[in-house]
C-alpha cells in the first residue's frame, strides 16, 4: 500500500477530483463545477505553494524537508470565498497573490516533492472532505488524497495552449513574461511533477480524461457536471 494513502475511512460527503499538469485549466474548471453544485473547492496547489511563499519569506531552505514538513503541520491554512473569488489565507493574511508570483512558481515542485510535506499535506485534504462535498483539485487527487472519490477526472492540453493561459493569468496579474519563458517553465515543471519519487503526476486508472486545447471552460464544466450526475 502507498503510505500516503491509509486511512480512507474518513467519513466525507461527495468528492469529485480533478488532476492535471500545469495550466490544463483545473483551477478555472474546478471552482466554477464547485459553483454550480454548491460544493467547497479545494486547491491543494495552493496549499503547497502557501508552504513555498512562508518558507521563503523565512529564509528556510526548499531543500530542508523535516523543517518543511513541521510547518505544514502547523501552518494555519485557511481558504474564505466571498463575491470576489476564492482566497487562501495564513494567520490571517491574504496570501492569493503572492502564492502566484514566478518565485514562488520557481520553488514549489522542490518544496511539493518531499515524502513528509506531502504527509502533512494530504491529512489536510482529506480532512477538508470531512465537513462536506468538495471538488478538490492537484497532481495526486485522484490517486492519493481521494482514490475512491465519486468522479476522478485528468484534463490535460498541449504544452503551447498552457503556456498561452499562464501567460495570460501573469499578465493580469500585471507580471511580464513571454510564451518561450512559459513552455520552458511548463516543460520544466511536468518533467519534475511526472518524474518525482512520491505521488508523481500520474492518470489514475478510472480517471475520465478531458482534453481541453481546444475546449472552452464552459463545455469543460458542463461535462464535468454532467459525468457528475450521470454517476449518481
Ligand atoms: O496547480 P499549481 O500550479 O498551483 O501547483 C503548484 C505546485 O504544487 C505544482 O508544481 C505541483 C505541486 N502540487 C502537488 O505536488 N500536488 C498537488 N496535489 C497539487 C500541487
Amino acid at each position: 500500500m502507498n503510505n500516503l494513502s491509509h486511512n480512507n475511512s474518513v467519513p466525507r460527503g461527495k468528492v469529485i477530483a480533478i488532476d492535471g499538469p500545469a495550466g490544463s485549466g483545473k483551477s478555472t474548471t474546478a471552482k466554477i463545477v464547485a459553483e454550480r453544485l454548491g460544493f467547497t473547492y479545494l486547491d491543494t496547489g495552493a496549499m503547497y505553494r502557501a508552504l513555498t511563499y512562508y518558507a521563503l519569506e523565512n529564509k528556510i531552505n526548499p531543500a530542508d524537508e523535516k523543517k518543511l514538513a513541521e510547518i505544514a503541520e502547523q501552518l494555519p491554512l485557511e481558504f474564505r470565498r466571498n463575491d470576489g473569488g476564492d482566497f487562501i489565507y495564513i494567520n490571517g493574511q491574504d496570501i492569493s497573490s503572492e502564492i502566484r508570483t514566478p518565485e514562488v512558481t520557481k520553488n514549489v515542485s522542490e518544496v511539493s516533492a518531499h515524502l513528509l510535506v506531502r504527509q502533512a499535506m494530504v491529512a489536510k485534504q482529506k480532512e477538508f472532505a470531512k465537513d462536506g462535498s468538495i471538488v478538490a483539485e492537484g497532481r495526486d487527487t485522484t490517486t492519493v488524497v481521494f482514490p475512491d472519490a465519486d468522479l476522478k477526472i485528468y484534463m490535460d492540453a498541449s504544452v503551447k495552449e498552457r503556456a498561452r493561459r499562464r501567460l495570460l493569468d501573469l499578465s493580469n496579474m500585471g507580471i511580464e513574461s513571454n510564451l518561450s519563458e512559459q513552455e520552458q517553465d511548463i516543460n520544466r515543471r511536468d518533467e519534475y511533477d511526472s518524474g518525482r519519487q512520491h505521488s508523481p503526476l500520474t492518470k489514475a486508472e478510472d480517471a475520465v480524461v478531458i482534453d481541453t486545447t481546444n475546449l472552452t471552460i464552459e463545455e469543460q464544466v458542463d461535462r464535468i457536471v454532467e459525468l457528475f450526475q450521470a454517476s449518481r
